[in-house]
């Protein structure tokens, strides 16, 4: 973890944009994966990770934003745990490590919320996403699991989330950490993307790098020859010729930053003209969209950009038509790129997204568009120094989507449909960087991971 300074700094910033009340942040439990002694990897709560660093489960942290008291619960380990964990830091150790000075067994926490709730104080908590939590929650404030009246708190939402978009030095280099990691996982699934081997192999392999080179991978492993499906988590594929895969893997570091990076190669690393097309009207849309990001420019608008190159090349190759604005503004392009230009990075791959999308990407001056297409981008803000977030753009043919259009003759006179077809064992192309917004400008985080067509072509073809 980082030092108990860190921590202390975060709560007592969080304090300071709280109006009063008690805010309670419960670790996360271990989650069985078929009895309970057998659980998955444990992975902490991001917002304990974040106000108190302890990446253990069976905590809840608690910060009387009144009083300015701040008490970890939890439960010392027995004998019987020590014989088969080995030693283990008491709860006071663990405190201290993250800049507290009060303890109390789990089991106090009941008697401490009912003893709140008695005075009539508020209890502001984050919206609860695992079963475990809900029920805990639940019990705490004497509710029903599967109804609670209680609401988590929009108040604390806002004011963890206008903490957790800045990213501090630490944590910028935490995650440029992540990428680098991230390099290893794409330059070594370039490689192996030859015709005859299975993904499976492939995503076994990248997998592998990101456990032993940090705490694994930042979300499952998308890794596909479909890649019109956008989040293809199947690998049952062998590798053809002719075809491109998509890999769409990120890491975590051991203090769980993210990273989330996307290449697509062609299989037997050496593009085909039609490939190259695509290829190159997505990269110009990627390269073109990174170049703009800069303070005051917005992320929506940046998606809009990005859009509008997607649509111009496009319109070069004969697959779009008519007015490459307009297209855009009426979310015809939308058939080739369904999804936003990308989405806020740190402790989570989508971070914060479960405080919810509309606090992290949008706020009351700027509200979430309906139109398919824009209506999935997360993040649509203006940016500011110390945001961190993807640039993603894509090119898909989904045959389903392309069939529905056509049959309803959606936007005809923007969409050429009788020249798609000789495109469509493209799949889909995505290409996606992590960025630093600057105070002049942006980086693009982490070492280089080859893009261009030559970059990927040589590196395919080393032995
Ligand atoms: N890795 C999922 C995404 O790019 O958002
Ligand atoms: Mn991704
Ligand atoms: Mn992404």
């Amino acid at each position: 973890m980082f030092s108990k300074e860190v921590y202390s700094r975060r709560r007592s910033e969080l304090r300071g944009r709280m109006e009063g009340g008690i805010g309670l942040f419960p670790g996360n439990t271990e989650a069985p994966m078929n009895y309970p002694a057998n659980p998955y990897r444990f992975r902490q709560d991001s917002d304990f990770l974040y106000f108190f660093g302890l990446d253990l489960p069976g905590f809840a942290g608690l910060i009387d934003f009144d009083s300015g008291k701040e008490i970890l619960f939890g439960n010392d380990f027995d004998m019987d745990d020590i014989v088969w964990m080995g030693p283990q830091p008491t709860v006071r150790e663990l405190a201290l490590r993250s800049g507290i000075t009060e303890t109390a067994p789990l089991a106090e926490l009941e008697t401490f919320i009912a003893g709140a709730l008695s005075k009539n104080r508020k209890i502001h908590f984050l919206p609860p996403y695992r079963g475990d939590t809900k029920i805990m929650l639940a019990s705490l404030l004497k509710e029903n699991p599967c109804s609670m009246k209680t609401a988590p708190s929009a108040d604390l939402v806002k004011a963890v989330v206008s903490l957790r978009s800045l990213k501090g030095e630490a944590e910028i280099s935490e995650i440029e950490k992540a990428v680098d990691i991230a390099r290893e996982m794409h330059v070594t699934a370039m490689k192996m993307c030859r015709p005859g081997v299975k993904e499976q192999e492939i995503a076994g392999a990248i997998e592998g790098i990101a456990l032993s080179m940090g705490a694994g991978v930042s979300f499952p492993v998308i890794l596909s020859m479909d890649g019109q499906t956008l989040h293809n988590h199947s690998h049952d594929n062998i590798l053809e010729k002719g075809r491109m895969m998509v890999t769409d893997a990120g890491a975590e570091t051991n203090l769980h930053y993210a990273s989330d990076i996307t290449r697509t190669t062609p299989v037997g690393g050496k593009f085909s003209t039609l490939q190259k097309e695509i290829y190159e009207t997505v990269l110009k849309a990627n390269i073109e969209a990174i170049n703009a990001t800069r303070p005051g420019v917005s992320n929506r608008d940046v998606h809009l950009l990005a859009c509008r190159v997607l649509a111009g090349g496009l319109k070069d190759l004969g697959l779009m038509k008519g007015d490459v604005d307009e297209a855009v503004a009426l979310g015809a392009h939308a058939l080739f790129m369904p999804h936003g230009i990308g989405h806020m990075l740190g402790l989570d791959v989508h971070d914060m997204e479960a405080l919810g999308e509309n606090f992290v990407g949008y706020s009351d001056d700027l509200r979430r568009s309906e139109q398919f297409g824009l209506a999935f981008l997360r993040f649509a803000l203006p940016y500011v120094p110390g945001h961190v977030f993807t640039i993603e753009p894509g090119c898909y043919f989904i045959p389903e989507l392309i069939e529905s259009w056509k049959a309803e003759g959606k936007f005809t006179d923007f969409i050429s449909y009788g020249q798609l077809e000789k495109y469509m064992s493209i799949g889909g192309i995505r290409i996606e960087d992590n960025i630093l917004i600057t105070a002049g400008g942006h980086k693009v985080l982490g070492r280089p991971i080859p893009k261009t067509v030559r970059e990927i072509e040589e590196l395919c073809s080393r032995d």
